[in-house]
């Protein structure tokens, strides 16, 4: 093993989230969108989410309509219910299946078409967790250790110790990007470090046991696609997220959500105004009222006026459960189908686990592991 290949790449790692890097990552986004507009079929798209909980109005804004935007655009869509990351930092896996089986009605009722995307889970698809064997003897437990996600989730977790799992789980995100060579991953920045080490991965790859012609890599290297939907927090002004009940579910009914919003934190001036530095919780129902009504938060917050916490929590409301009425009919009509969705789901693992025994061939061939 030459000492080289495993050298500094927790540089690149952390650097990953620097302001420069981010910006160069922007730049490419927008470079990459233009890309897809001219031709949608040089891409595949690959990305997830953890079944930790149901999917909300937050993972809606930030991620999941971006997908919807991407596959009607006419790009090739692989989305994965990243079941095995529940456990990184968690005992068990809770109520797996009925959040999993949750997860393809929202994204079914999102407007996801299971023609044209592939759901699948990790757990059903053998051949992209193999992957794991070979990516990690391809990376260091220093450049783990400095993954700022890893840092960032173990803190997240108190005083858990750090599972073999978590420590590994950037390498596990590789092979769910690598082993359907998908070259572009629409994620928020604080995955910024997971796309890194994966092209890490590939790269490494390659050069160990890369094909005799270098110009044909057995793994492309994937590329960020950074969304441009600010961030939803949760009704309280903090990050959205079921522990701390902040939160409005895409499948909640009407009422509940009435009564959420009813509760939202605001503060004590009368005058509603849009001001996200001083007046973060007021800003973020009117950012929502805005993304749900295609509309201005400052022109909303202009005729809201003086009607205060209330006027401003009747317009969310009036906004959320107008918006989210019809995703929500759908999202029951397709949940009183147990058996549809899990069709859905078994066609889709089926459809991964073709491409994942495709490339895992092609690494135990590029290994000389063909017996
Ligand atoms: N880590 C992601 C999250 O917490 C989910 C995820 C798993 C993912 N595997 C992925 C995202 C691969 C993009 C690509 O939300």
């Amino acid at each position: 093993m030459t000492e080289a290949l495993l050298d500094d790449a927790g540089d690149e790692l952390a650097a990953s989230t620097s302001d420069a890097s981010l910006r160069r990552t922007e730049a490419r986004s927008a470079a990459i969108e233009r890309e897809i507009a001219a031709d949608p079929s040089k891409f595949r798209i690959m990305t997830g989410d953890r079944p930790t909980g149901a999917l909300h109005i937050g993972h809606y804004f930030g991620s999941l309509a971006n997908r919807v935007r991407l596959q009607d655009a006419g790009v090739e869509t692989i989305i994965l219910i990243a079941d095995y990351q529940v456990i990184t930092d968690r005992d068990g896996t809770g109520p797996i299946r009925e959040r999993a089986l949750g997860m393809v009605a929202d994204y079914l009722a999102i407007g996801i078409d299971p023609a044209r995307s592939t759901i699948y889970a990790h757990s059903a698809v053998p051949s992209l967790n193999q992957l794991l064997l070979p990516f990690l003897s391809l990376v260091t437990d220093a450049e783990l250790r400095r993954n700022p996600t890893v840092k960032a989730e173990l803190e997240a977790t108190g005083d858990r110790p750090m599972s073999g799992l978590l420590l590994t789980y950037p390498v596990h995100q590789a092979a769910d990007i690598l082993f359907c060579k998908a070259n572009l991953v629409p994620v928020g920045k604080d995955q910024l470090p997971h796309l890194e080490q994966t092209r890490v991965v590939a790269r490494r790859f390659d050069e160990r046991y890369g094909r005799a012609n270098p110009a044909e890599p057995v793994f492309p290297q994937a590329e960020a696609l950074l969304s441009k939907a600010p961030t939803v927090l949760g009704l309280d002004g903090t990050k959205m997220s079921k522990t701390k009940g902040n939160v409005i579910e895409i499948g909640m009914d009407a009422d509940t959500t009435a009564r959420l919003i009813k509760k939202a934190v605001t503060d004590s001036d009368r005058h509603i105004t849009y001001d996200p530095a001083n007046r973060p919780e007021v800003s973020n129902l009117l950012m929502l009222a805005a993304l749900c009504t295609d509309g201005d938060p400052v022109a909303i917050a202009d005729e809201i006026g003086d009607g205060g916490g209330g006027g401003l929590k009747r317009v969310v409301t009036e906004a959320v459960n107008s918006f989210f009425a019809p995703i929500r009919a759908r999202r029951a009509e397709l949940s009183a189908d147990p058996g549809y969705l899990l069709s859905v789901l078994r066609e889709g693992n089926a459809r991964a686990n073709a491409i994942g025994e495709a490339t895992l061939d092609e690494v135990r061939q590029a290994m000389g592991m063909v017996y």
